[in-house]
């Protein structure tokens, strides 16, 4: 059987940064409601963590996408099941897990604005640093990782690992 995922972020590394990042959503939109989007199912875990750390009124709803290509990934981005609300007029925070070729981020975004928030603002909890054009569309993020496959507090490698208290990555062995 594998190792355990090899640690790369720290579960109280990740417990101060989103308590940091929280502060800052929280002051940016001071006065305000949100409705915090998240994707599923990468995000559960950190948007669990976040809502529970922002000091203002908001709302959750989720959207599932799926991508696929010949080897099952960042290929033709799929909407699996869309919010439960309308988000027209709404200050929208949008939570996505990583962002690696930004073709997923990309996609729900298009989805999004055609429904007419008042503002969409994304945050995602890692960066892969792959795709900076991308980038400049995620107002916050977590953790800049490097450019390889990372699991745990949400991720998952074939479903599993997502319930990592830290970010690790698959042990070669
Ligand atoms: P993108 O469309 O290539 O940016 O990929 C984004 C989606 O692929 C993320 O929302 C994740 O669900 C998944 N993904 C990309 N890289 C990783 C990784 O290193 N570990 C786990 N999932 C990943
Ligand atoms: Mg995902």
């Amino acid at each position: 059987m594998k190792g355990l995922p090899i640690e790369i972020i720290g579960a109280g590394s990740i417990q101060k940064r989103v308590k940091e990042l929280a502060g800052e959503i929280s002051r940016d939109f001071a006065g305000r409601e949100i409705t915090v989007v998240g994707v599923l199912k990468g995000a559960f875990v950190f948007m669990s963590d976040l809502v529970r750390e922002i000091r203002l009124p908001l709302r959750c709803d989720f959207l599932r996408v799926e991508s696929y290509d010949a080897q099952g990934k960042s290929g033709t981005v799929r909407l699996e099941f869309d919010l439960t609300q309308p988000i027209e007029g709404q200050d929208v925070l949008l939570i996505e897990d990583i962002l690696d070729t930004g073709k997923t981020l990309q996609f729900i975004l298009a989805h999004l604005s055609g429904k007419k928030p008042k503002s969409l603002t994304v945050c995602c909890f890692l960066d892969k640093g792959l795709v900076p054009e991308i980038r400049k569309n995620v107002r916050y993020v977590g953790f800049q990782v490097p450019p390889q496959y990372v699991v745990g507090y949400g991720l998952d490698w074939a479903g599993r690992y997502r319930e990592l208290p830290y970010i690790g990555r698959l042990d070669p062995k």
